[in-house]
This record gives structure tokens, sequence and C-alpha cells, in this order.
């Protein structure tokens, strides 16, 4: 059958990682979180003190930096889910934490970074076969994609889920801290000047505010096998 390219975009926390993730496992796709790629970057940031007491970036050490920071995943064996690796560490955990999250959109904002970013992301889908999930998949890294999903979900149905999740994991962070956290970052990322969050004209629109997952991954698996046997 033939390999096409899905890409699958939308705002934060609305679940996309997981739709993208799961479905990648059924057709046996290779799986690319980019926001996780953009994760890393601000993680070196942090870890390397690229931010200004004003929590600008410290943009001329970034880029003369940017070189160094090679990104790759590699599956976890236990999970069989796949993990970011920075410079060879695994920084999975790390990456998900609020000190990311409240500086992942400024460093995602800086052009050089998705330059950077952009060209990995497109490396990785030279073959095809792949899910690759982010804000600017569709418009700018693989146009010319065979099936767009642009993903939607009310504010406090994203809040309540990305809660749920940093509960699980032991973190102990207010709802309502969540919510500012997330229309920041969607205001963020609606408005910077270069590859802003939009839904490419060809993408299909899914809003899953009331959708389970089970539901998702039929929907999406309908649209898989409509976009290849076409
Ligand atoms: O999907 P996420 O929450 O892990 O993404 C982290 C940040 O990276 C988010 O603020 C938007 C940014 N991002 C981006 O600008 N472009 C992408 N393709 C993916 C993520």
């Amino acid at each position: 059958m033939k390999k096409i390219i899905i890409a699958i975009d939308g705002f934060s926390s609305c679940g996309k990682s997981t739709m993208a993730k799961d479905l990648a496992k059924a057709i046996g796709y290779i799986y690319i979180d980019s926001g996780a790629m953009y994760r890393a970057v601000t993680l070196y940031c942090i870890n390397n003190n690229l931010f200004n007491p004003d929590q600008s970036v410290k943009e001329n050490e970034l880029k003369a930096q940017i070189n160094n920071i090679h990104i790759t995943f590699q599956i976890d064996l236990s999970s069989g889910n796949p993990h970011t690796y920075l410079n060879g560490t695994d920084i999975e955990n790390q990456i998900r934490s609020l000190e990311v999250s409240s500086h992942v959109s400024t460093v995602a904002a800086l052009g050089f970074v998705r330059e950077a970013m952009v060209k990995q992301q497109q490396q990785l889908g030279i073959n095809k076969g792949i899910v690759m999930d982010g804000r600017d998949i569709g418009t700018t890294v693989f146009p010319n994609a065979e099936l767009k999903i642009f993903v939607t979900a009310s504010a406090e149905i994203r809040a309540q889920r990305r809660y749920d999740e940093l509960k699980a994991k032991g973190e102990n962070i207010s709802l309502q801290d969540i919510i500012s956290n997330i229309e920041q970052r969607d205001q963020i990322d609606k408005t910077r000047a270069v590859s802003p969050l939009r839904k490419a004209e060809d993408a299909i629109l899914l809003d899953n505010s009331h959708m389970s997952i089970s539901e998702q991954k039929e929907w999406l698996l309908t649209q898989y096998h409509l976009h290849t046997h076409a």
C-alpha cells in the first residue's frame, strides 16, 4: 500500500500526541512529536543559562549553539512509546515540566530555531510513512502531506486533560495555572510572525471536545483508509 505523510496540527493539550501516536502504531508508521523538539531546545536553554532575567532568550548565544543541539527519538522498550533524546540523553520526562511549558512558546517563536527544526522534521519524513503532530506541519513542514488534520477542543477541556496528566506524574499544580499557561501559549502560537498556528486550507477539522479516545481512533483510521485507497 502506498505510504503517505499524515500531518496533525492544532492547539496545545487537545490530545494530538495521543491520537497521532495511536494512529502510527495501528498503521505501522513512524510517529514524530514536533513539539518535543521545541521543548528539547527549551530545556537546552534552561540547562545552559540561555534565558535573560526577563525570560527572553539570549538569542545570539543560542544561534551560535543551535547546530550543537541534536534531537533524536528512540522507542522506549518498557512503554513501547518514542522518547525524546537531547544530545544522546533521554529527556522525555524533563521536557513535560511546567517550567519547560512556560518557556517553550518564546523559544518556538524564534525564526532561526524554527528553521533548524523544520529542516530536521522534513528529513524525518523523507521516506513518508510518518505521522507528525505540531502546529505548522500541514502549512510549513509538509505542505504537500496527503492527509492533514486540524484538531481543536475547548480551553477548559484541554486544561483539565493537561491537569490530569501532570497530576498523574505527581506534579503539584493548580488548574488555574494550567488554564493561564494554555491561554498564554495559544495566544503566542497564533500571533507569532513565523509559521503561526493556523489550519491549512486543505486540512480536515476535528473538534474532539466530546469524543472518546477510541472514537477518535476510529475516525482517524477511516480518514487514513479514505486517503490511501483513493
Ligand atoms: O505540542 P506541545 O505543547 O508539546 O508544543 C510545545 C510548544 O512548541 C508549543 O508552545 C508550540 C510549539 N510548537 C510549534 O511552534 N511548532 C510545532 N510544530 C510544534 C510545537
